[in-house]
């Protein structure tokens, strides 16, 4: 193994279909307001459609070799919004866990949601502890809503979380390692996604996945949020199987020329 690779960069071990490995894709789901002001309406109904662009994306990921898919449902930043966007937001994930956790629960889909707990009303909370507690001994599926999360946000609080243990003398600065690290970030473990998909046509990384996506193939795609399905998906999916991943090594034909 190449010294500057560590275990948490390397692909998954080999669980998916045809031999291939299980996929974990993150999705920026961008462009909901501007698939409503295309058609006149509020900003609130792209958000609308927007759940039901993810909960067919949730039914097609499986099929298509995904076993984790992380999505980026309020940053760190959208507290910026209008107070009516942000309410709509937070009573967006409340709607969808209260009409979609039963048939998450038994389908074999673990939720875990990513990012700061602070800030967040008890009631999302409570709803957010209930849809884990529920689906904790799940693994057919896994998927992660990265809900008042911000990449840089994310870096801090694991600095800090090693800072205070260093504190506290039960971990030392000499110590620390990439992998250490990377277990104080809210999204571990297996935090680094293969694929990071952005919609709608910008090409932004937006504070999203900051450190988990060193290695991450990127695909901007050009299609607002709540147009999206899994023939989508498929596409970035095919993209992604055309590429070649080295991960700082080089590419198999010249590891046997040069040998
Ligand atoms: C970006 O589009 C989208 C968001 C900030 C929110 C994403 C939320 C959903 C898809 C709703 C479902 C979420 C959950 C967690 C159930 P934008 O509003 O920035 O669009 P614009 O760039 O066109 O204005």
């Amino acid at each position: 193994m190449s010294p500057a690779i560590g275990m948490h960069d390397r692909p998954p071990p080999a669980a998916g279909r045809a031999g291939r490995p299980a996929l974990h894709v993150a999705i920026i789901m961008d462009g909901n307001g501007r698939w409503a002001k295309q058609r006149g309406l509020p900003r609130a109904f792209g958000h609308r459609a927007g759940v039901a662009a993810l909960r067919r994306t949730v039914e097609g990921a499986p099929g298509l070799g995904i076993e984790r898919l992380t999505v980026f449902g309020f940053s760190t930043e959208n507290w910026r919004r209008p107070q009516p966007e942000i309410s709509e937001l937070m009573g967006l994930l409340r709607a969808y866990f209260e009409s979609d956790l039963a048939r998450l629960e038994r389908d074999g889909v673990r939720v875990r949601i990513v990012g700061r707990r602070t800030g967040l009303d008890a009631d999302i909370l409570d709803i957010v502890e209930r849809a884990e507690a529920r689906t904790r001994k799940n693994d057919r599926f896994h998927l992660r809503v990265a809900f008042n999360y911000g990449g840089r946000a994310d870096i801090v609080d694991a600095a800090r979380k090693f800072a205070l243990a260093v504190e506290r003398g039960v971990a030392r600065a000499k110590d620390l390692d990439e992998a250490m690290f990377e277990a104080g970030l809210s999204t571990a473990p297996g935090s680094a996604p293969d694929l990071i998909i952005r919609t709608s046509g910008e090409q932004r990384v937006s504070n999203f996945l900051l450190w988990e996506c060193a290695y991450a193939e990127l695909i901007f795609q050009d299609v607002y949020w709540p147009d999206y399905g899994p023939e989508h998906l498929k596409a970035a999916i095919a993209d992604f199987r055309s590429r070649e991943r080295r991960f700082g090594g080089v590419a198999a034909d010249d590891v046997l020329a040069a040998g």
